[in-house]
């Protein structure tokens, strides 16, 4: 501090005022410009703080601090160049100028060295061209998942669909040999007859051999076409069932987002039973042994065809894990459970003592795409699992290994248990 007060008095010098000949014009132009010089100065780093505070994401902002150092310190020179026209403290003066040096050396320095990153920064126009592309990238992404979940939609309506169909043709070909084997056709030789007597019907009812048949012979052909009517009707029975779940299908696919559940009561060992009636065909193809252990489970309030697909997709696994060679169905067995799982939940079981599953897949055996099968679509499980979840369910696998059979267990929770009455 005495160092500083001594230069301050350094009365050996005379102030800058005498060199300007003490003539106001040239005093004033110089103090005026100086001061202007100095408020501008001065104004700068402070807009210079409110830009780095207003733009926390500018990089090198450090830069920028030592930018408003050096033009503040640039700013005290001209200050003082008006001082010592009328106080001579030179020394003082020249302090400052060596403090502006140093923040000057600095500041080149800094920004050579700053340059070749800066170049780096993309500039507005490389930014806007790059915003454009990842707009453009970003719109096929939308289009491309879009098609993606069309193609998923439309692989699991395919699928389903195609589980069902199954039981479709069975059912039409059975109607069909029924309408091909019809009693009814005798109707028509009947008449026939009839016609041919027309004139003597009393005479031929009483004294023909055929016509005395005729009563007899036309109560067995109606009775016969009562059975086979009552035959095709069940039949027709089943085949609007599948078409009704064929239906629900592509209507529960086409309502996918927005989708309301349709809850309704359902038994579910009728369920069961309407799924292995769906696949009883191609179970007795492969000569595959049902066995069912159904306790009685009441009525619960559940979507019924998201659980008839996913029945429908774990008896069609269990089936195609035993080999479907004509003789090599013996001992093929699948066993189908239907418990109550505490109060909350009922439980569906599937058993097969088919080819198993080993431990490495039985981990990914719900994944997307996940097949061992030459002609499958890995598509089947990850749909179950998709649609237990959205029922607030859980599907789990189990098998001891290769060559041991699985059980996949389907846990739903009983949302209200409906009273018997009620129904
Ligand atoms: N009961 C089962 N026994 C043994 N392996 C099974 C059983 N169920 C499923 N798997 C295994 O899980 C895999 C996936 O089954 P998923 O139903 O998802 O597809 P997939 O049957 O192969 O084809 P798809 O999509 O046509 O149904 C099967 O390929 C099979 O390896
Ligand atoms: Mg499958």
């Amino acid at each position: 501090m005495d160092w500083l007060l001594q230069l301050l008095r350094d009365d050996r010098f005379m102030p800058h005022g005498h060199c300007y000949l003490w003539l106001p014009e040239l005093l004033w132009t110089n103090v005026v410009s100086d001061g202007l010089i100095a408020a501008s100065y001065l104004t700068i780093p402070v807009t210079l703080i409110y830009f780095i505070r207003k733009r926390r994401d500018l990089p090198f902002d450090w830069m920028f601090g030592a930018f408003g150092v050096f033009i503040l310190a640039c700013g005290s020179t001209h200050v003082m160049d008006i001082w010592t026209i009328w106080h001579p403290d030179y020394w003082l003066a020249a302090y400052i100028k060596v403090i502006t040096a140093i923040a000057s050396v600095i500041t080149a320095v800094l920004l050579v060295k700053l340059v070749p990153a800066a170049l780096r920064i993309p500039s507005p126009s490389q930014l806007r061209k790059v915003n454009d592309e990842l707009r453009s990238a970003q719109a096929e992404l939308v289009a491309t998942a879009r098609r993606a979940g069309m193609a998923e939609i439309a692989t699991n309506v395919l699928h389903n669909v195609g589980n069902v169909l199954n039981s479709v043709n069975v059912s039409a070909s059975l109607v069909s040999e029924q309408v091909h084997a019809s009693k009814a056709h005798a109707l028509g030789k009947v008449v026939q007859l009839l016609r041919e007597h027309q004139a003597d019907l009393g005479h031929f009812f009483k004294h023909d051999d055929k016509g005395k048949l005729l009563p007899e012979y036309l109560t067995k052909l109606a009775q016969a076409m009562a059975v086979e009517q009552q035959h095709m009707l069940e039949e027709l029975a089943n085949l609007s069932k599948s078409v009704d779940h064929i239906k629900e299908i592509i209507a529960t696919q086409q309502s996918y987002a927005g989708k309301v559940d349709v809850i309704e009561p359902v038994q579910i060992v009728e369920l069961v039973e309407d799924a292995l009636r769906m696949s009883c065909d191609s179970l007795s193809r492969h000569q595959v042994t049902v066995v069912k252990e159904y306790d009685s489970v009441p009525h619960v309030l559940l979507d019924k065809h998201q659980v008839l697909q996913i029945l429908l997709n774990l008896i069609n696994n269990a089936k195609r894990a035993m080999p479907d060679e004509p003789g090599q169905g013996q001992g093929h067995q699948i066993t189908l459970r239907v418990t109550k799982s505490g109060d909350a939940a009922v439980q569906l079981q599937v058993t097969d003592n088919g080819e198993g599953i080993a431990p490495e897949n039985l981990i990914r055996i719900f994944s997307h795409g996940f097949t061992t099968r030459q002609d499958g679509h890995g598509f089947g499980l990850h749909s179950c699992a998709l649609a237990t979840k959205g029922m607030g369910g859980v599907l789990t696998a189990h098998s001891e290994g290769a060559g041991s059979g699985a059980t996949f267990t389907l846990r739903l929770p009983v949302r209200a248990t409906v009273p018997a009455e009620a129904l």
